[in-house]
């Protein structure tokens, strides 16, 4: 059975964001983040507090919360690599703290500066001030289907990862495609893992598009009842530690999708036209959304 509904995560701020080789003001941050709001978005990865030095683009987190608007019904995560992260998440008010670990050796050595284990342990204290704190805890695993590194990754790597992030604490478990390699019968395979361990309500896909494969590995999840995905408006991002991966799979692919199968989502797909619009100028550049580019080419409807 299908699901009915389905919960988008706007990553577009952060993981969109986070690649630019320019850098983005605080303002055009938060001139999308309105224009996702008014697409009816309701859950926004804002940003990162992570090092600096290692994600320059991100280096305005504070002011970037600072500077969100807040309304009932609406949730903000952030990224915490570690405590100083997470107590950066709490002072700024994010809803949701997010622990990013990798299925593969070499890439977490490569994104987070450690091995897996030490990653593990350095959530500790961010889950321990998430708890006291109230706010939520979701735990992405990168190279969930591949690693830029290593090359494959096994569904047993990926899995062990899952159940040591869901002994940490994690309340949510994001299966991530960070170089968008994944096709639908191996993210199939990872989803029916991962829904051993956790309901669907606690899952969620994160698939970038490198190879196209994005819409086919969301509906090879559908299929299985996961319905929470990450996307990620004009198809922006990729990761600086994975060269060459492209953004995550654009949100208005994904509504387009949704909407023709008749699944809820509660954005408006011609409100997010105006966020993509909006933040492509501001890039400088076209869009990767192949939804976004149809629609634009569509001559205007004649009047009368
Ligand atoms: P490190 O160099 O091993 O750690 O970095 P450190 O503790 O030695 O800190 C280095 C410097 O950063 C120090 O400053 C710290 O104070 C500072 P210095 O003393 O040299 O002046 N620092 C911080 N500053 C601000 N906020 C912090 C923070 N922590 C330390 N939280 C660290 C380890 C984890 C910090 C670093 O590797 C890092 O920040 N990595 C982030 C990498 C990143 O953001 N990658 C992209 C996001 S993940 C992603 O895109 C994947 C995802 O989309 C899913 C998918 O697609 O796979 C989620
Ligand atoms: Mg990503």
């Amino acid at each position: 059975m299908l699901p009915t509904r389905v919960t988008l995560v706007e990553v577009g701020p952060r993981d969109g964001l986070q690649n630019e080789a320019r850098p983005v003001a605080t303002a055009h941050k938060l001139g999308l983040i309105e224009r996702l709001l008014a697409a009816g978005l309701t859950e926004i990865e804002a940003t990162s507090f992570v090092s600096p030095k290692w994600v320059p683009q991100m280096a305005d987190a504070a002011d970037v919360m600072a500077g969100v608007p807040r309304r009932p019904g609406v949730r903000w995560s952030v990224l915490t690599p570690n405590l100083r992260g997470a107590e950066g998440a709490l002072a700024a008010g994010a809803d949701e703290f997010v622990v990013f670990a990798a299925a593969s050796e070499a890439f977490s050595q490569r994104n987070i500066n450690c091995s897996i284990a030490e990653s593990i342990e350095r959530f500790r204290p961010v889950v321990a001030l998430a708890r006291a704190h109230g706010k939520r805890v979701r735990a992405a695993v990168s190279c969930a289907l591949g690693c830029p590194i290593q090359g494959k990754v096994s569904a047993d790597a990926v899995d062990d990862v899952v159940q040591r992030l869901i002994d940490l604490g994690a309340d949510h478990i994001g299966i991530a495609d960070t170089i968008g390699v994944g096709t639908a019968g191996q993210v199939s395979r990872v989803m029916e893992r991962t829904l051993r361990r956790l309901p669907a309500a606690r899952i969620s896909g994160h698939f970038h598009d490198t190879y196209g494969q994005a819409l086919a590995n969301i509906h090879a999840s559908l299929l299985l009842g996961v319905h929470i995905f990450d996307a990620s408006v004009a198809g922006l991002g990729g990761c600086p530690y994975a060269p060459g991966a492209t953004g995550n799979v654009a949100t208005e692919d994904v509504v387009y999708l949704l909407d023709g199968m008749g699944i809820e989502t509660g954005v408006n797909l011609a409100r997010l036209m105006e966020a993509s619009r909006y933040i492509c100028e501001v890039l400088g550049r076209p869009t990767a959304s192949r939804v976004a580019r149809a629609l634009q080419a569509r001559p205007a409807a004649q009047p009368g």
